[in-house]
């Protein structure tokens, strides 16, 4: 069966050629390509030019405005103009600035936004429509193909751009990683594959890590006993790695608590890789959420051939089939009969010092599974961790009275109301 990130019944996306959309020999090549550089430790870089600059200079000012102003943000919107903010980062090595205390817009993250828009209503048209519509330049197949443009132009700009001083740039973004692969290689990939693969790289990281950060405060802020514990981790790991005793010098298994001050004093920066990397129950309760709450809530597989499902169900070649992945997560059959329960812990070890994942590994397929598993899955964590570690070590957060917390039908699991919080300097010496 043939992977189908944005396309159905029979549409596919303009042009597929990227990594999400080729198969066979080209997916092959490309993984191959792309992969690599999306590996733990290849993203550390991406961690301290990208994702912790854009927590410490750019999200973190507008919770603390919002705090002191005693004023509401809706978290959600804010998650989704990091994740956007980080994927451009990554992908091209280009800063948006759509994280300002003004919020404001971006044509090329409002570009990203509106093609997965236009995605998405395909989904309601037979493919005659869209054909249709395609021809007269009309509905979601105009705005498709006008926004798609920008974004083409965009990066075919920036392809430009790093050839003509490809001799003097220390770039590290995957635009430029590419090319230089491609030049090694003598010319493995054309412009257009590294292009279209820019592309779904933007596309597939642009708001599923916001949806499921999102997802994960909402559940954390709604469940104290698993807020409690997050708090306690990231403090137990700040005091390994950043603790000094009473002369200065560093410590790492003193009892003493620390003091007030100390802490602020750790909180001056963002964790770092190692740090990120200790925070065990954290990364429990990310899974867990995305059990509950899937990014991407529904999988599409196309039948190039006749086939038989392990259940027995003839699919004939042609059709498409939808896996429920927001329906598994939940089924009692799979996960027991506490199934609709947050419970980080069945992520861990009895002495929940390290994850435990269960024995067969298409039970949880919140990032795909097999050969065409989510390639930017460690990226995500990272992004995730960070986050989750920085805004919860500084803020209490609760639900806006009367907000309602709605999913919606969208590719991405989102929330139809956004996440409407209020945010309260947390006591981290009540903690202690
Ligand atoms: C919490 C965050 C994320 C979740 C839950 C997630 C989940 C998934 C899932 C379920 C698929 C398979 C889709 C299918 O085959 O129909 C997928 C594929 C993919 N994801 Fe992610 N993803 C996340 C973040 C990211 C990020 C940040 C990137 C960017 C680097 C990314 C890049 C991709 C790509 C390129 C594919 C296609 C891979 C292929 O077809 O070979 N994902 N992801």
């Amino acid at each position: 069966m043939s992977s189908r990130l944005f396309s159905f019944n029979g549409t596919i996306l303009v042009p597929p050629t990227g990594i999400a959309h080729v198969n066979g020999e080209e997916w092959t090549l490309q993984r191959k390509l792309v992969v690599p550089e999306l590996s733990k430790l290849k993203l550390v870089p991406t961690l301290y030019s990208w994702v912790n600059p854009t927590i410490k200079n750019n999200l973190l000012p507008i919770l603390y405005n919002a705090s002191k102003q005693n004023i509401s943000v809706d978290l959600q919107n804010l998650m989704i103009r990091f994740g956007t903010e980080n994927i451009f980062g990554f992908a091209l090595g280009k800063k948006l600035r759509t994280l300002t205390t003004e919020l404001p817009e971006d044509p090329l993250a409002l570009a990203i936004d509106t093609t997965v828009q236009s995605f998405f209503k395909r989904l309601f048209y037979p493919n005659f429509m869209l054909k249709f519509m395609r021809f007269f330049s009309i509905g979601c197949e105009r705005s498709l193909m006008k926004n798609h443009q920008i974004l083409n132009n965009y990066i075919t700009e920036a392809l430009e751009e790093r050839n003509r001083r490809k001799d003097e740039t220390s770039d590290d973004d995957l635009l430029w990683t590419l090319m230089k692969k491609v030049q090694v290689n003598g010319h493995i990939l054309p412009n257009s594959a590294i292009m279209s693969t820019i592309l779904d790289i933007l596309l597939a990281g642009h708001d599923s890590v916001a949806t499921s950060a999102s997802w994960f405060f909402w559940l954390v802020m709604n469940n104290p006993r698993v807020e409690k514990k997050i708090v306690n981790e990231i403090l137990t790991v700040l005091k390994k790695t950043r603790g000094k005793d009473s002369v200065g010098s560093k410590v790492t298994d003193s009892i003493e608590l620390p003091r007030e001050e100390e802490i602020q004093e750790w909180m001056e920066e963002s964790l770092s890789y190692e740090e990120i990397n200790s925070l065990v129950y954290i990364h429990a309760t990310l899974l867990e959420t995305l059990r509950l709450y899937p990014s991407f809530p529904r999988m599409v597989r196309y039948a190039i051939f006749d086939d038989i499902l392990p259940d027995g169900t003839y699919v004939p070649a042609g059709t498409d089939v939808i896996l429920s992945l927001y329906s598994v997560g939940r089924m009692k059959s799979v996960w027991g009969e506490d199934c609709l329960e947050f419970k980080p812990e069945r992520w861990l070890t009895a002495d929940e010092t390290r994850i435990e994942r269960p024995e067969d590994g298409y039970m949880y397929a919140a990032f795909s599974g097999g050969s065409r598993t989510c390639i930017g899955k460690y990226l995500a964590f990272l992004e995730m961790k960070s986050v989750a570690s920085a805004i919860l070590l500084r803020y209490k957060l609760s639900p806006v009275p009367g907000h309602q917390v709605l999913p919606k039908l969208f590719f991405t699991l989102s929330m139809k109301n956004g996440l409407k919080v209020n945010l309260k300097r947390r006591d981290l010496a009540a903690i202690l």
